[in-house]
């Protein structure tokens, strides 16, 4: 691009870094794929059935109509229709919030670790991301409050992502009775836990939920997530959505995923097997990790690398991937972020890890 080109463009894109998502699974011989933070029990058999109906009925010829899916989804969280907004992923609702509510130099306040998401998107509006370290990887609401007296909004992960850890009950509710501006709760890791927010966006109107169909629903590919708030704020989000969202057959596959409640509750029953699985071989290995209640959670691998990122590297030789947790902005830099798999993968990790560790001594 030529310098006339470049100052073209925007202040705030010009400084990101060129990100492209690029899985090494096909690249690598991979034996297990500890970075992918979905569903180990993967998707539903009546999706895939109504994948099948769909390439009969030729839905794609039509743009998205999306009664249906909204009626459905507010039954499932159980708020109004006019409470409920979907997007592109949970990811395509932050971003939707963020250009609803952020302005150029607004504070955003981002309790760290965390999923990355909120600071790009903030960023991305010229906003300034304000962190704060949660201590022991604990929300407290004191410390955010104190740091937040002039920022817009608050980001806030339940389950948090990369920890796997709830946030603490009391701190939330102090948090949510004391803010003033907007508080987003991305809930996109809560549907096989116990998690559940959506009644506090009954009594607060300054509160977002998002959640997502990419991580218990098994639907990533289909990119479809929504939003609960008040109406007031929906109303508003609303108006920098586009009419046509979100794609109809991903709309008909998360019909048919939530539909299935047996698969849903499935999912969490081996979800909480393989997750103690791994927590009770870590624990033999003498690896600390979060108490995680949902698919993701870090470990520290110090026995193996001081260094994140090195980790990860030795065990991507040995056909194990993992995420290098250092973009979470983590407390160690000898974290990595896991996520629960089959009983195979996860055996073939934990079977690396042994031999590695073993070697060391
Ligand atoms: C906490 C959290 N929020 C949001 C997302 C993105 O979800 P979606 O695929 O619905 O955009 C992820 C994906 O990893 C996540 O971990």
């Amino acid at each position: 691009m030529t310098q006339i080109m470049l100052d073209l463009v925007r202040k705030e894109i010009k400084q990101m870094p060129t990100e492209e998502y690029a899985p090494k699974e096909e690249q690598l011989n991979v034996k297990s794929n500890m970075a992918l933070n979905i569903n180990p029990f993967r998707v539903s058999e009546k999706v895939l059935q109504k994948l099948r109906v769909l390439s009969e009925l030729k839905v794609h010829h039509y743009y998205p109509e999306n009664s249906d899916f909204l009626r459905l989804i507010s039954e499932y969280v159980g708020v109004n229709k006019e409470n409920v907004l979907i997007g592109d992923g949970c990811d395509g609702c932050i971003e939707m919030i963020a250009h609803t509510f952020i302005a150029a130099e607004d504070k955003a306040i981002i309790p760290v670790p965390t999923f990355h998401r909120y600071e790009f998107h903030t960023k991305m509006m010229g906003g300034s991301p304000v962190f704060i370290e949660m201590k022991n990887f604990k929300l407290s609401a004191d410390d955010i409050l104190r740091q937040s007296k002039d920022a817009k909004i608050i980001f806030l992960c339940n389950p948090n992502n990369p920890t796997g850890l709830e946030l603490e009950k009391q701190e939330l509710s102090k948090l949510i009775n004391n803010f003033k501006g907007i508080i987003v709760i991305d809930e996109a890791l809560a549907d096989a836990t116990d998690v559940n927010g959506m009644a506090l966006t009954k009594k607060y109107n300054n509160l977002i939920i998002v959640r997502s169909f990419s991580k218990t629903f098994g639907l990533a590919s289909c990119r479809v997530g929504y939003a609960v708030a008040s109406k007031e704020i929906i109303d508003q989000v609303k108006k920098v959505s586009s009419p046509f969202k979100v794609n109809g057959i991903g709309q008909e596959l998360a019909i048919a995923a939530l539909q299935d409640k047996e698969h849903i509750s499935k999912s969490r029953e081996f979800l909480e097997t393989e997750r103690n699985y791994l927590f009770k071989e870590l624990d033999k290995l003498g690896l600390f990790h979060t108490k995680s209640i949902t698919t993701n959670f870090l470990v520290d691998l110090e026995r193996i690398s001081s260094n994140s990122g090195k980790a990860a590297k030795i065990l991507e030789q040995k056909g194990v991937l993992v995420t290098d947790a250092s973009v979470f902005k983590v407390p160690k830099n000898s974290y990595v972020r896991i996520a629960v798999n089959t009983r195979e993968e996860n055996e073939v990790f934990v079977n690396v890890l042994a031999e590695l560790i073993n070697k060391k001594q």
